[in-house]
This record gives C-alpha cells, structure tokens and sequence, in this order.
C-alpha cells in the first residue's frame, strides 16, 4: 500500500512505515491496489485540526480521515465496491483516506510506554491506517478486533515492543505482500506486473517487484530485486520466496532460481496468481543439480 507522505521530513527516514504500510493491507486481505496520505506534525497543528474537523479543542497522538463510508460490519477487505469509487489517477491507486500524527504525542508516549519513538510511530500509524479500513473502537469488542489487527500488521513488519516476534509471517502473509510489491511493478513495456517477497530464516521481509528498462535486457526480475534488497541490508539466509502475478503462475526464470541457489538452494517457492490461485515448489526441484557456491574449490 502507498504512503502519500504530505508532511513531515522526518516521516521519510525513522521507521520502516512503508512496510507497516504494506503489513497493514496483508493483514486486512485488501487485494487493490490502495493509498493513504500521512502527515506529520506538531501538537499546536493536530489541536487545530481536531478543532476544525472534530470540535475538539484539544492536542491528541494521531487524526485519521478515511475517505470511504463502510457499510455497517464492514472493513476494506469486503468493501471493493465501495473502495472503487476514490481512484486517484495520478496515485494509480485507491485513496482510502488522511492520516495526521503528532510528533510531539510520538515521543512523549515512547517515553511513557518505554519504547522507541520508531515503535510508536509505527503503532499510530497502523491505528490511522486501521481506521481508514473501516475500524474503529467504541465498544470493548471492536477495539479488541482493532488491536488485534494492529499487532498482527506490526509483527508482520517486524516491529515488535521487544524485538522478539511473536509468530513467523504465515505462507498467506507472505503472498498478500507479494501481491503489495507486484502494484509497484515498474513494467511499461511487458505490463507483466510481478511482486516477490522474500522471508529470511530469522523472519524478516524483503519486498521486490518487476523493473523494466527501454533497453529491454537491463530489465530486473521482482526475485531479483527481492534478494539484492535483503543482500543489500546483510540478510544472506532465506526460507521462503513468494511470487505474485496477475494472471499465470510465475514460477521464477533460471537467472532467479540460479541467483536464489547462490544463498538458498533449498528455499520453499510459493507463487500466487489471479484472486486466490497458488502453488508451491522448492528450489531444489526447479533447480535440479544447481550449480552454486558449494562447487568451487
Ligand atoms: N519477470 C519477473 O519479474 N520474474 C520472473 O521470474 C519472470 C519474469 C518479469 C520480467 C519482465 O519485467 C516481465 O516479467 C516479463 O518478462
């Protein structure tokens, strides 16, 4: 999911918010391609805003506006009708609402709670961005079910209150981010949309997708840009790969599966395409007697 960010530098470099982002709309099963903008600010500018838009006069940690009225019982995952109406061309995406959040509010909570600001930005980001899918918590059961969805996207993304996870990312989650990656593909000449995501043995996850050239043959693979993104971060032990694609199978070509065998010749390959077809293989059998680092002297 694309995060419009209106405000705030800092919003670019604190927190992994684009992958909370992403771990958000898995964890809801949201299968279009959506946004929501973010901005952040200070106490003095969410208590006006709070004021205007709410009547409240008062500062507080996070403002969310969404854009589409849920139907009673209803959240983004079962609201493609409605979702469909707020298509933003120039986003290329479904603007589900505007979040704003207190930066002042970040720290002072961090502090309180005993974690870091990285933490709670994240936190209130994925609330804002919970209230955009349609949930909200007036009774004790719906801020159960709200909280609930909140932890489980924090966790996806890694962003744990100890560090420690509390599950690894399920075969399903792993998919669903697939398919956020492949709404990035970067393929104006195929129209070939392809997104990866790569899980390492440890549980972290690394998004990639399709990036075509003009000069067609410097085109990168999504399982490509997958690995070298986590190489690139010093992850080098991977369990599983998913694969997304909008209408076959995409099973990986021989340069992924040969650049896979390179750190993980016995990955698990889960490929995902249309609304809910999958299949799974692992490398060691789309890769037969590989040729890899174990061969040289
Ligand atoms: N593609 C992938 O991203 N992964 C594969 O394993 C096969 C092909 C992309 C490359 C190109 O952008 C488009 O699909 C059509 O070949």
């Amino acid at each position: 999911m694309k995060l419009i960010r209106l405000q705030g530098n800092k919003l670019y470099t604190l927190a992994p918010l684009d992958l909370v982002a992403d771990a958000s709309a898995a964890v809801e099963g949201i299968s279009l391609p959506c946004a929501v903008s973010v901005s952040l600010v200070d106490d003095a500018e969410i208590r006006t805003i709070n004021q205007q838009q709410r009547g409240i006069d008062k500062a507080t940690d996070v403002l969310s506006f969404p854009t589409v009225n849920y139907a009673s019982g209803m959240t983004a995952a079962t609201a493609n009708a409605r979702i469909k109406c707020e298509y933003s061309a120039d986003e290329k995406a479904y603007l589900l609402g505007d979040i704003l959040i207190s930066i002042d509010h970040v720290r002072a909570q961090a502090e309180a709670y005993g974690h870091s600001a990285e933490r709670e930005l994240c936190y209130l980001l994925a609330h804002g961005i919970f209230h955009c899918f349609g949930y909200d918590h007036m009774n004790p059961t719906e801020q159960t079910e709200m909280r609930t969805m909140e932890e489980k996207a924090l966790n996806l993304a890694g962003v744990t209150r100890d560090g420690d996870r509390e599950s690894l990312p399920t075969d399903a989650q792993l998919i669903a981010l697939a398919k956020e990656a492949m709404h990035r593909s970067y393929s104006p000449y195929s129209h070939f949309k392809v997104g990866a995501c790569l899980m390492s043995e440890d549980g972290r996850v690394f998004t990639g997708t399709n990036i075509e050239n003009a000069s067609f043959g410097l085109t990168i693979c999504a399982e490509r840009s997958a690995v070298f993104k986590a190489v690139g971060e010093g992850v080098t032990a991977f369990s599983t790969i998913a694969i997304a694609a909008e209408s076959t199978a995409p099973w990986p070509c021989g340069a992924c599966r040969q650049v896979l065998n390179e750190f993980a010749p016995d990955i698990r390959v889960l490929v995902a395409w249309g609304d809910d077809h999958t299949d799974e293989s692992t490398l060691s059998k789309l890769l037969p007697h590989g040729f890899g680092p174990k061969d040289l002297p």
